[in-house]
C-alpha cells in the first residue's frame, strides 16, 4: 500500500519557492530549475519514482520526483539522470533540494519507512540511453534530511526544504550519470544543481588572468602566470594561484604601463598632448618639460621648440636647451711673454651648465692682405678647446703683430645647431699697451701702517676705465715680492704695511681694450708710531676706498675697528689648522661631548703624516705571514701572525700594497688605516699597526675568522636562533652607533663589509670610501659618474650623494634584510635601474621568511624615504635591546600576520610604517600630501584616527578618492594595532 497519492497533492499544492544563486567562481552543468522542457529522467521500476511538472509563476517548470512507498517492504527505486557533460570539471559538486517526511508523522509504518536515499554516479564517455544497471554506479553518499516534515506541517503549510551538496570526483570520463536510489522514504525531490568551480577570469596588478579550473586535491594549488594588459609590460612576472574554492590567492609580481601610458583604473591610457612618460614603470605621464611639446597620445618623449635641442645624454625631463651667445667684455693684458686674455660668461647660457669656450686666433699683419689663422707657434694655456673658465694665456707670440682672437661659447647642444657659433672678438697688436691712463699719483696721508694715494684720471680716455691696478713693494726689497690690489676709483687705502718704510708704487688701468701702460713710479713712506695711534698689528689688509672725499673718514674708522677688534680672529688664523685638528681629536670636542671625532685624513696635507697620528708603525720582523686569503685592488690580503714583545702572539690579516704603485694609490690604501687607526669599538675592525717604512707596504688588523658576513650566513643558512641573528644586528648598530657618534659616514655598509670572528663577533670594516668602492664589486657607476652600491645606499644618496648617517642607517636596514634572509640578494635580480625606480615608487624589501614583525618595522622605518624620519643608531641600539631583553617580542612572525582580512576592492598592500607621502603615493593618492600636512597630519599614527568626514574635511571632494584614502586607513589601523600590540616604539 502506497501513501502516495494524499501526500503528493497535498505536495504539489505547496508551491516551493526557491532562487537559485550561481555565484561567478561556479560552471553549471546541469540546474534542474532552468529545464523548460520534460527533463527526460529515467525511473526503474517504472512505478517507482514520479515526475511531476508544475508551473510557477512565472510560467517556468518546476521538475519535482517523488516517491513515497513507505508501506511496503524492500524498496528500491531508481532514479537516473540524463547523460552530464563533464566541460572542464575534474571535480563536479552535486546541490539537491528536497523534503523529507519524517517516519514518526506517518502511522503504521514503523519497520517499513526510511528517512534517506542514497546518491550515486557513474562514469562514462557517452549516453546509455535506457540501459540501466545499478551495480554500475558508486555510491558517493546517504543522503539523510536535516529538517523533515510532519503531517501537521503540511497543515500548516510549513514545507522544510534540505539543501546538501556533494563533491564528486576527480572525474576523468567525458561525462557522467547520478542516480537516486530510494529504499522506501517519502521523498521529494525539488531541484538538482550539478556544477564545477573555477578561478574566474580576473584583472590583477596589470595583468589578466584566465579562467582556471582548480586541482582536485584541495591542498594544492595552480600557479597562474598573468598576461599584461595592452600598453603594459612584466617587471616582476605576474602571478596568481588558484585555490580549490575557486579564489584567487597570492598575488606576486605585476606589469607596469609601458612608455608613453600611464595607469588610470587598471588600464594603461595614452599620455595625453603635452605630456609624456619616458620610462615604464607605475609612474604618471609628465608635462612635457619647458621649450618642448607633444602632439600625439601616448608619447614617450617631447619634441623640443624650434631652435632648443636635446644632447644625447640629457634626460627627457630636462627641458630643451639653445646654444649659448656669444661672451661678453673681453679684456687683454698682455707684457713680454704673455697675453692674458679674459671675457665675462654670455648673457644666455641656453639654459645649460655645460658652458666651454674655445678660443681661435687669426693673425692680421701689415704685409698680409686678409687674417690667417695663427700657426702652431701659439700656446694657450691652459688650452685653446673646451676651456671651462671664462680666460686663458697666450705664449710665445710675435712681437709687433695684430692677433686678432675669437671666443666662441659653446654648450652640451651646440653641435646640434646648424646656425654659426657667436663669437666675440678682440684685435691686438702687441707693440705694447697705449699710454698710460693714470696721471700724477699723490698721497694723501699714511700712518704707520697705511697709505692713502689719489691719482688723476685721464681726461678723455677713448675707452672707458674698468678699474686700477696699483703694485707696490718695499723699496729695498725690490727683487724679492710685490702686492698688488685694484681699485674702480681713482684712489686706493693699502694697509698692512711696515711703518717708516719706502714703498714704490706704479699704477695703471685696465680698459675693455686691455691694459694701458704703467704710470711712472711713486716713492711714499709710512709714518711712525706717533703718526697713528691705532696702527699696531701686523697684518695685511687692504681696503680700496669707494671714493676720496668724505668717505675717507668712514674707510678709517672702519679700518681702525678691523684691526683693534679682530685681534682674536688674527691670532686665530695664525693657528696652524692641523694643530688645531689634533687638539679637537685630543680634547673629544666632537658632536657629543667625551666622543673623539672622526678626522678626514684628506684634510692632512700629507697622507704619511695621517697615518702616522693614527696607526703605529710595525717592523716587518714582527709579522708572519702564513696564508693567502684574499685579493683586493691593491694586492693580496693574507693571514699570519704578529708578535709585540711582552705580549702573546695574535692572528692577524695582512692588506698589502703590491709593487709599481703610484703615489695616488699609496695614498689611497693609507688612508683606510689612518681612519681605521682612529677608531677603538669591540665592533669596529682593530687596527694593529701599518708598515710603510719597507716593502711592501700593509695594512695589519686584527684576524676575524669567519670572513665575511654574507658569505658566513650563506654558508649557515637557518642555522641560527632569532635571538642570535637579533645579536648580530646589535654588535653591527653598536658599531654604527659609535662611527656616527664619531661623525664618521661609512657610506658602503653591507654585509660583505661586515668581519665575523670565532664568537659569532661581527665588527664593521672597510673604510675609506673611494678606495673601497673601487673593490666592491656591489658598486656601479651613477649618471652623474660616482661609484656607489645602489642596492644598499638610501635615494638621496644615489640622486644627490647627500650621504649622512640616516642615509648609513637605511644600508644598516639592507644588512638586517641580508642578515635576516640568511645573506639572499637585496632585490634579488633586480636591475639596478628597477631597484631605483621601485624604491621611489614606495616598494620595499618585504620581510623575508620567519621574520619578526618587530624587526621588518625596523627595516621599514629605516627605509623611511624622509631621512629625518629613520632612526638614529642608538634608536636602534635600545631597540633591539629591548627585544633581546623580551625574546617574546620575537615571536610574531610576519606570516602570522599576513593572514589578516585585507582591505577591500583593490586598494593596493602599503608597507606598514612609512611617512604619509609614501603611503599616499603607494595608494596613488599623492596628491593629497598637502591636503594633509596642512591640516596637521604629519604622522601615520595620526591619520588611523581619520573618518570619512575628517578626509572630506581636507579637501578631498572626489568620492572615489575618499573611499580609497578611508579603506587603506582601515588596513593601516589594523596594521598599528598589531604593531602596538608588539609593543613595537623605536
Ligand atoms: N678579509 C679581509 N679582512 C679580514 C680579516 N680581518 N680577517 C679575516 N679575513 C679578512
Amino acid at each position: 500500500m502506497t501513501v502516495g497519492v494524499g501526500f503528493c497533492l497535498v505536495f504539489l499544492f505547496l508551491k516551493v519557492q526557491f532562487s537559485a544563486s550561481t555565484q561567478s567562481n561556479q560552471v553549471v552543468l546541469l540546474d534542474t530549475t532552468s529545464v523548460l522542457g520534460e527533463l527526460g529522467w529515467k525511473t526503474y521500476p517504472i512505478n517507482g519514482w514520479d515526475a511531476i511538472t508544475e508551473m510557477d509563476e512565472q510560467n517556468r517548470p518546476i521538475h519535482t520526483f517523488q516517491v513515497c512507498h513507505v508501506m511496503e517492504p524492500n524498496q528500491n527505486n531508481w532514479l537516473r539522470s540524463n547523460w552530464i557533460f563533464r566541460e572542464a570539471a575534474q571535480k563536479v559538486y552535486v546541490e539537491l533540494r528536497f523534503t523529507l517526511r519524517d517516519c514518526n508523522s506517518i502511522p503504521w509504518v514503523s519497520g517499513t519507512c526510511k528517512e534517506t536515499f542514497n546518491l550515486f554516479y557513474m562514469e562514462s564517455d557517452e549516453a546509455h540511453g535506457i540501459k540501466f544497471k545499478s551495480s554500475q554506479y558508486t555510491k558517493i553518499d546517504t543522503i539523510a534530511a536535516d529538517e523533515s516534515f510532519t503531517q501537521m506541517d503540511l497543515g500548516d503549510r510549513i514545507l522544510k526544504l534540505n539543501t546538501e551538496v556533494r563533491e564528486v570526483g576527480p572525474i576523468t570520463g567525458k561525462g557522467f550519470y547520478l542516480a537516486f536510489q530510494d529504499i522506501g522514504a517519502c521523498i521529494a525531490l525539488v531541484s538538482v544543481r550539478v556544477y564545477y568551480k573555477k578561478c574566474p577570469f580576473t584583472f590583477r596588478n596589470l595583468a589578466t588572468f584566465p579562467d582556471t579550473i582548480p586541482r582536485v586535491d584541495s591542498s594544492s594549488l595552480v600557479e597562474v602566470r598573468g598576461a599584461c594588459v595592452k600598453n603594459a609590460e612584466e617587471r616582476d612576472t605576474p602571478k596568481l594561484y588558484c585555490g580549490a574554492d575557486g579564489d584567487w590567492l597570492v598575488p606576486l609580481g605585476r606589469c607596469v604601463c609601458s612608455v608613453g601610458y600611464e595607469e588610470l583604473d587598471g588600464a594603461c591610457i595614452a599620455c595625453r598632448p603635452g605630456f609624456y612618460k619616458a620610462f615604464a614603470g607605475n609612474i604618471k605621464c609628465a608635462k612635457c618639460p619647458p621649450h618642448s611639446y607633444s602632439y600625439d597620445d601616448g608619447s614617450q618623449l617631447c619634441y623640443c621648440e624650434k631652435g632648443y635641442f636635446r644632447a644625447d645624454k640629457d634626460p627627457p625631463s630636462m627641458a630643451c636647451t639653445r646654444p649659448p651667445s656669444p661672451p661678453r667684455n673681453v679684456v687683454f693684458n698682455i707684457n713680454e711673454t704673455s697675453l692674458f686674455l679674459e671675457w665675462s660668461p654670455p648673457s644666455d647660457t641656453g639654459g645649460r651648465k655645460d658652458l666651454t669656450y674655445n678660443v681661435l686666433c687669426k693673425r692680421c699683419g701689415p704685409g698680409l692682405q686678409q687674417c690667417e689663422l695663427c700657426g702652431g707657434e701659439l700656446r694657450f694655456v691652459p688650452r685653446p678647446q673646451g676651456l671651462t673658465n671664462a680666460s686663458v694665456t697666450v705664449l710665445d707670440f710675435t712681437a709687433h703683430a695684430n692677433y686678432t682672437f675669437e671666443i666662441e661659447s659653446q654648450n652640451g647642444v651646440s653641435e646640434l645647431s646648424s646656425f654659426p657659433r657667436p663669437v666675440a672678438a678682440i684685435t691686438i697688436s702687441t707693440d705694447q699697451g697705449g699710454p698710460s691712463l693714470v696721471g700724477m699719483v699723490q698721497k694723501d696721508w699714511a700712518s704707520q701702517n697705511s697709505i692713502a694715494l689719489s691719482w688723476k684720471e685721464a681726461e678723455q680716455p677713448s675707452l672707458p676705465v674698468v678699474d686700477y691696478e696699483i703694485k707696490y713693494y718695499e723699496k729695498e726689497h725690490e727683487q724679492l715680492s710685490y702686492s698688488s690690489t685694484r681699485s674702480k676709483m681713482p684712489s686706493v687705502i693699502i694697509a698692512g704695511l711696515k711703518s717708516s718704510t719706502v714703498y714704490v708704487f706704479h699704477i695703471r688701468a685696465r680698459t675693455p681694450a686691455g691694459y694701458s701702460s704703467y704710470s711712472p713710479k711713486f716713492e711714499f713712506e709710512t709714518g711712525d708710531e706717533a703718526s697713528d695711534m691705532a696702527a699696531d698689528q701686523g697684518q695685511v689688509l687692504v681696503i680700496v676706498t669707494a671714493s676720496v672725499g668724505g668717505f675717507t673718514l668712514l674707510v678709517i674708522l672702519t679700518l681702525f675697528f678691523l684691526i683693534t677688534g679682530r685681534c682674536q680672529w688674527y691670532i686665530k688664523a695664525k693657528m696652524k689648522s692641523d694643530d688645531k685638528r689634533r687638539a679637537q681629536y685630543q680634547n673629544g670636542h666632537g658632536p657629543f661631548p667625551g666622543i673623539k671625532t672622526y678626522i678626514d685624513p684628506d684634510t692632512y696635507e700629507d697622507p704619511t703624516q695621517a697615518v702616522h697620528e693614527f696607526a703605529k708603525e710595525i717592523d716587518t720582523s714582527r709579522i708572519r705571514i702564513e696564508r693567502v686569503i684574499g685579493a683586493g685592488e691593491f694586492g693580496e690580503v693574507c693571514s699570519g701572525r704578529l708578535r709585540t714583545p711582552g705580549k702573546k702572539e695574535i692572528p692577524v690579516a695582512i692588506k698589502t700594497l703590491k709593487g709599481g704603485y703610484v703615489e695616488r694609490q699609496r695614498k689611497d690604501f693609507l688612508k683606510e688605516a689612518s681612519i681605521m687607526g682612529q677608531f677603538d669599538h669591540p665592533n669596529i675592525i682593530r687596527l694593529e699597526g701599518v708598515v710603510t717604512k719597507s716593502r711592501p707596504v700593509m695594512i695589519v688588523v686584527e684576524y676575524m675568522e669567519n670572513g665575511s658576513l654574507d658569505s658566513f650566513l650563506r654558508k649557515h643558512d637557518g642555522h641560527f636562533t632569532v635571538i642570535q641573528l637579533v645579536g648580530i644586528l646589535r654588535g653591527i648598530a653598536s658599531g654604527m652607533k659609535y662611527l656616527s657618534d664619531m661623525g664618521y659616514v661609512h657610506r658602503d655598509l653591507a654585509a660583505r663589509n661586515i668581519l665575523v670572528n670565532s664568537n659569532l663577533v661581527c665588527k664593521v670594516s672597510d673604510f675609506g670610501l673611494s678606495r673601497v668602492l673601487e673593490d666592491d664589486p656591489d658598486a656601479a657607476y651613477t649618471t652623474t659618474g660616482g661609484k656607489i652600491p645602489i642596492r644598499w645606499t638610501a635615494p638621496e644618496a644615489i640622486a644627490y650623494r647627500k650621504f649622512s648617517s640616516a642615509s648609513d642607517a637605511w644600508s644598516y636596514g639592507i644588512v638586517m634584510w641580508e642578515v635576516m634572509s640568511y645573506g639572499e640578494r637585496p632585490y634579488w635580480e633586480m636591475s639596478n635601474q628597477d631597484v631605483i625606480l621601485s624604491i621611489e615608487e614606495g616598494y620595499r624589501l618585504p620581510a623575508p621568511m620567519g621574520c619578526p614583525v618587530a624587526l621588518h618595522q625596523l627595516m621599514l622605518h629605516c627605509w623611511q624615504k624622509e631621512r629625518s624620519h629613520r632612526p638614529k643608531f642608538t634608536d636602534i641600539v635600545s631597540f633591539l635591546d629591548k627585544l633581546i631583553r623580551n625574546p617574546s617580542s620575537l615571536l610574531t612572525l610576519v606570516e602570522d600576520i599576513q593572514g589578516l582580512p585585507e582591505s577591500p576592492g583593490d586598494v593596493p598592500d602599503y608597507p606598514m610604517f612609512i611617512s604619509i607621502s609614501d603611503w599616499l603615493d603607494s595608494i596613488k593618492m599623492g596628491q593629497y600630501k598637502n591636503n594633509f600636512l596642512a591640516a596637521g597630519f604629519t604622522t601615520l599614527d595620526s591619520v588611523t584616527t581619520m573618518s570619512i568626514e575628517d578626509v572630506r574635511q581636507i579637501g578631498v571632494t572626489l568620492i572615489g578618492h575618499q573611499r580609497r584614502i578611508v579603506s587603506s586607513i582601515q588596513t593601516l589601523r589594523l596594521q598599528l594595532l598589531q604593531v602596538q600590540e608588539k609593543g613595537f616604539h623605536v
